[in-house]
């Protein structure tokens, strides 16, 4: 057995073994990153923190470079220069022990939710499970079911397709299956993206839930403001080529930046449009 499995197995079984978050203590450290693809400089010697507990949403114009971001943190998208910490250990310099460790801890929701079309909704949600732990058959689908449950979704669609879902069932099954490792992060990429309000609301309340009953940590990217302004502890908004603007929204929403409020107020009236009328 790994060390890490012998973190996991009491969490599954919700001992609350899980020790209360130090204030401020960070998780995710990144200092002075510098990242381009080619002439496309989209940030150059920018930091920013993530601490444990905390919902922090990152926001900003489209192709600034948010999902590129979230796969910097882990990863999954190489930089050009900085330093990448998760709980103190340097992420540049971990192998690829580490690095699997570093993404057992982490539940990610991709831009779009993908799941996988040609397996059921079972196996979507039972797929880090049947990877990362020793869990049997029977073990997995009981967590399945359970994680199903926590995002509002019956166990009779554990033998469907994600072809056979509505929009907003699939974000939730996307969803579960991020959860179903009992990750100590959760990074959401635009969780709400092209789903009607109602889905819109449960998705939002759904993560604020999962902050609070599972502690986990959460990095959201969303042009949702809504969303950014209701689920969030700090916002983080990114401008040329770094995060010069963070704090909490009460902070964001109260700045005089010019940048702040005009990003703001088109995202809250893209939204007002994008939304009919209750
Ligand atoms: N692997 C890649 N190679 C080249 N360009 C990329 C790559 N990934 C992202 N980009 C570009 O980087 C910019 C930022 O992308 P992204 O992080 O997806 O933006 P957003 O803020 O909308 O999430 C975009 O212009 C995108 O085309
Ligand atoms: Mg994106």
């Amino acid at each position: 057995m790994s060390p890490s499995d012998t973190v996991v197995a009491p969490r599954f079984a919700g001992t609350g073994t899980v020790v209360a978050p130090t204030p401020d203590e960070p998780l995710f450290e990144l200092r002075g990153i510098h990242k381009a693809f080619g002439e496309l400089v989209l940030f150059e010697d920018t930091s920013l923190t993530v601490r444990r507990g905390e919902t922090l949403s990152i926001i900003g114009e489209s192709g600034c470079g948010k999902s590129v971001w979230l796969k910097m943190m882990i990863g999954l998208v190489p930089i050009d220069a900085g330093e990448i910490y998760f709980r103190g250990d340097n992420v540049l310099l971990m192998g690829n022990e580490g690095l699997a460790r570093l993404r057992r801890s982490v539940g990610y929701l991709f831009q779009n939710g993908a799941l996988f079309d040609s397996m059921t909704v079972l196996d979507n949600v039972g797929y880090a499970l049947r990877e990362h732990t020793t869990m049997g058959d029977e073990q997995i689908r009981e967590r399945v079911i359970t994680c199903l449950e926590k995002v509002n979704l019956s166990r009779r669609i554990l033998d469907q397709w994600p072809a056979e879902l509505s929009g907003g069932m699939r974000k939730r099954v996307a969803l579960a299956r991020a959860i179903a490792i009992e990750p100590e992060v959760v990074l959401y990429d635009e969780p709400t993206q092209g789903l009607d309000p109602q889905s819109i609301t449960i998705i939002a309340e759904l993560i604020s839930e999962l902050q609070r009953d599972l502690d986990i940590t959460s990095v959201l990217v969303t042009h949702d403001m809504r969303c950014a302004f209701s689920v969030s502890d700090r916002i983080a908004m990114v401008h040329e080529r770094g995060f010069p603007y963070v704090g909490t929204p009460t902070q964001l929403g109260e700045s005089t930046a010019p940048a702040v409020q005009e990003y703001i107020s088109e995202a809250l009236e893209e939204l007002q449009s994008a939304t009919p009328p209750e």
